[in-house]
């Protein structure tokens, strides 16, 4: 995961100093988020699936699972195509929210937040790092939209490798990243008798308050 240095603006109003190191918590909540991702890494086979929920134009949520990309300038990175449904909904309605659970350490993280298109460049450069396979099936793929059948995607794809003749994939328009900046962070920890523990932190201006919620 990429680190993120960016901390020195976060201030953090903390209300429950003793239970930090207890619950593997830090005062701030982008240092928490890599505290557990690195204890779940150590056991978990897809730390990096997350589920991200977005709201269209008619108010009908939907979520899916994509692949985090780490964190850049305390915002969470990951990659899609412009022309599928999410990237519909979040350009119209820019809230969204992310969830990752991890059962071999019970933890759930969920993060809400403010989600906008990258600039090109940031596309092109983790484009450009993807296998030529991956590269290939985001520059033939409508995403989201209907098609006849499989035969038909490669057929389409085999066409594409025709044309390309072995000359590198550009990073196609209608395929980028999105950055999310959190203004809540849920960490979920699994307790006994079902009194799990969960803390909320929640930006405030420039400030992140946390609290423990009710299970
Ligand atoms: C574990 C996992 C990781 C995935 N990662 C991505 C991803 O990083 N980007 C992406 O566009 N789709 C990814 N997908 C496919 C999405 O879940 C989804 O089917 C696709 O993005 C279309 O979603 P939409 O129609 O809601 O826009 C992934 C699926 C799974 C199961």
């Amino acid at each position: 995961m990429t680190k993120t240095d960016d901390y020195q603006n976060i201030q953090v109003g903390i209300e429950l100093k003793d239970s930090l190191e207890e619950f593997f918590l830090e005062s701030c909540p982008f240092k928490t988020f890599e505290k557990w991702y690195a204890m779940a890494e150590k056991t978990e086979a897809n730390v990096d699936a997350m589920s991200v929920a977005t709201v269209d134009v008619l108010g009908v949520p939907r979520n899916r699972f994509l692949l985090f990309k780490g964190l850049m300038n305390s915002q969470f990175v990951f990659y899609t195509n412009y022309l599928s449904q999410k990237a519909q909904d979040i350009d119209q309605n820019p809230h969204v929210s992310l969830n990752f659970f991890w059962s071999t350490v019970k933890f759930q993280v969920r993060i809400t937040g403010v989600a906008h298109r990258s600039s090109r460049e940031f596309s092109r450069d983790y484009f450009r790092s993807r296998d030529r396979d991956s590269q290939l099936a985001s520059a033939i793929s409508r995403q989201s939209s209907a098609i006849s059948s499989r035969k038909e995607l490669l057929e389409k794809l085999g066409e594409f490798k025709l044309l390309l003749n072995n000359k590198e994939v550009d990073c196609p328009e209608h395929w980028g990243g999105y950055l999310l900046t959190p203004t809540e962070f849920e960490f979920f920890i699994y307790g006994e008798h079902r009194i799990n523990d969960r803390f909320l932190f929640k930006k405030n201006e420039s400030n992140w308050n946390l609290q423990r919620l009710q299970p």
